[in-house]
């Protein structure tokens, strides 16, 4: 029995009143172990049939039966896992993930198969052992050469032991001399696994594979066997219909998320300084008695007028107005601080199309794609919580008085340190114990600041749930084509 097999199938692309057929009622059976290759000019339906093959495009006539599974039969969930088991996609332009070291990029099908990370890294190891690229399990795929790069989305291809492995043009971005190097990686893979690429190069074609079919205008005008092909005739594959869980989704995109300072540093010192002064502000607004006590002694020192008349003047002046006011500004700014992050980041999972649609390529469901967008803000904003702290405790000390020169000025040198030690740890007691502590007058607890980090972390998951969600719904598999 082949391993694929196409019965008259018929595909065309709407566009508004344009109707354009593509495949034109074409059957084909493939063996397995067989290394064929699609030849044919530009536009005559090379990537549509090989996008029709991969289960990831509709189409409106005829049968698609991988390992004796007819797919138009089958539900979405059911197609994804053969997509997952049975299917390993090599692109020209890799589509390896920028920001994942290259063993995470490798181990995705597997994630994505809910295959525990430690065991899915060990898999990706051996897949990579076999591109012969091990030593560079750690690195960034940007880091290698394209060749290189070409080999790690082999491995990726492989690594879930799929049984088809689809290339549509995979030397098309390298030179001569790194393409033979694929296709014979490809030659030896397709020993034990069956390899449909599509290519412009004849030579290749006949050097390579064992046979060669040439499409024109959606037809097969030509199919010809150029080696005869050993072939295999492995057992049917257990279709493992795992999808990741939660887990492995919230792993991976901690992963995948890349917060480098440098690139993100301007949005972060932003954002974290905003949110420092919000809480800062707020918490002084809290205690403007003190406040006003402490650092407008100046307006009460003349002798003019009874100290507690002025300063009950200037309480009750800040209280009515200037105390709403600093509230209002405070609570547009940070409203203004989320929302334009909240559009960074739709912006960002807009240029993250690629990722989504190598995730959905893999065998991803729409699902796990958006619950796997809407887990990577919390490390975004983790990242800028855990500044916004550190900045708050700093200012929140300073405002409790935690350098008091008067005290080196009267060299009272132990007092000095010792009112430091005092406030630091009575700012530390109240955050932590959510209590006042009779060490400090300003007093911040965790209790005020939760609340702001739960608003933020909320709107930002909804922020990436729904544009991730949208994204994954349309024709995904378009944009992994060459630009
Ligand atoms: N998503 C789409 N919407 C509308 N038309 C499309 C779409 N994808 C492809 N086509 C059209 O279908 C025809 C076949 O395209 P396809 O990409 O399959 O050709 P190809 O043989 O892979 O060409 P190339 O060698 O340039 O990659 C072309 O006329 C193309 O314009
Ligand atoms: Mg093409």
């Amino acid at each position: 029995m082949s391993i694929l097999s196409i019965k008259k199938l018929h595909k065309s692309y709407t566009h508004g009143s344009n109707t354009t057929h593509v495949l034109k009622g074409i059957s084909l059976d493939i063996e397995e172990g067989s290394f064929v290759s699609i030849l044919g000019r530009s536009g005559s339906g090379k990537t549509t049939l090989l996008n029709v093959i991969s289960t990831l495009m509709e189409y409106e006539k005829g049968k698609v039966i991988i390992d004796g599974q007819d797919i138009s039969k089958l539900r979405a969930k059911k197609i994804n896992a053969i997509r997952n088991n049975y299917i390993g996609f090599v692109f020209q332009e890799f589509n390896l993930v920028k920001d994942m070291s290259v063993l995470d990029n490798v181990a995705t099908p597997l994630i994505l198969n809910g295959v525990k990370f430690k065991e899915a890294r060990k898999k990706a190891i051996i897949a990579l052992t076999s591109v012969g690229l091990e030593q560079y399990a750690k690195v960034r795929p940007p880091e290698l050469s394209g060749g290189q790069q070409q080999r790690v989305a082999i491995a990726r291809a492989i690594v879930n032991d799929q049984k088809i492995i689809l290339c549509d043009e995979p030397t098309g971005a390298l030179d001569d001399y790194t393409a033979k190097g694929i296709l014979e990686l490809l030659k030896e893979l397709s020993k034990t696994k069956t390899v449909i690429m599509v290519t412009h190069d004849e030579e290749f074609a006949k050097t390579y594979s064992d046979r060669m079919i040439i499409l024109v205008d959606g037809n097969i005008l030509k199919d010809e066997i150029i080696h005869n092909t050993e072939i295999i005739e492995s057992k049917k594959r257990k279709l493992k219909e795992n999808t990741a869980g939660l887990l492995n989704l919230l792993m991976y995109s901690f992963l995948s998320m890349d917060i480098d300072k440098k690139r993100f540093g301007k949005t972060f010192r932003t954002f974290s300084i905003s949110l420092t002064l919000f809480i800062v502000i707020s918490v002084i607004n809290q205690n403007l008695d003190i406040f006003t006590e402490r650092y407008l002694k100046f307006f009460v020192q003349s002798e003019a007028a009874d100290k507690n008349i002025i300063l009950d003047f200037i309480y009750q002046f800040l209280e009515q107005n200037i105390a709403s006011l600093i509230s209002v500004i405070l609570y547009i700014l940070i409203a203004f601080c989320i929302v334009s992050y909240l559009f960074v980041f739709t912006i960002n999972i807009m240029n993250k199309k690629r990722e989504i649609a190598v995730l959905k390529a893999f065998g991803a469901s729409q699902e796990s794609i958006a619950i796997l967008f809407m887990f990577r803000p919390i490390k975004f904003t983790i990242a800028i919580f855990k500044d916004t702290l550190i900045y708050t405790f700093i200012l929140i000390l300073v405002v409790n008085n935690v350098f008091k020169f008067r005290e080196i000025l009267v060299a009272n040198y132990f007092g000095f340190f010792m009112n430091i030690l005092e406030v630091t740890y009575g700012t530390i007691i109240s955050f932590f114990l959510n209590t006042d502590s009779n060490l400090i007058e300003f007093h911040l607890h965790y209790s005020h600041i939760v609340y702001i980090f739960g608003i933020v972390i909320v709107l930002f998951m909804i922020g990436s749930l729904i544009p991730a969600y949208k994204i994954s719904r349309s024709n995904t598999i378009r944009m992994l084509a060459t630009e």
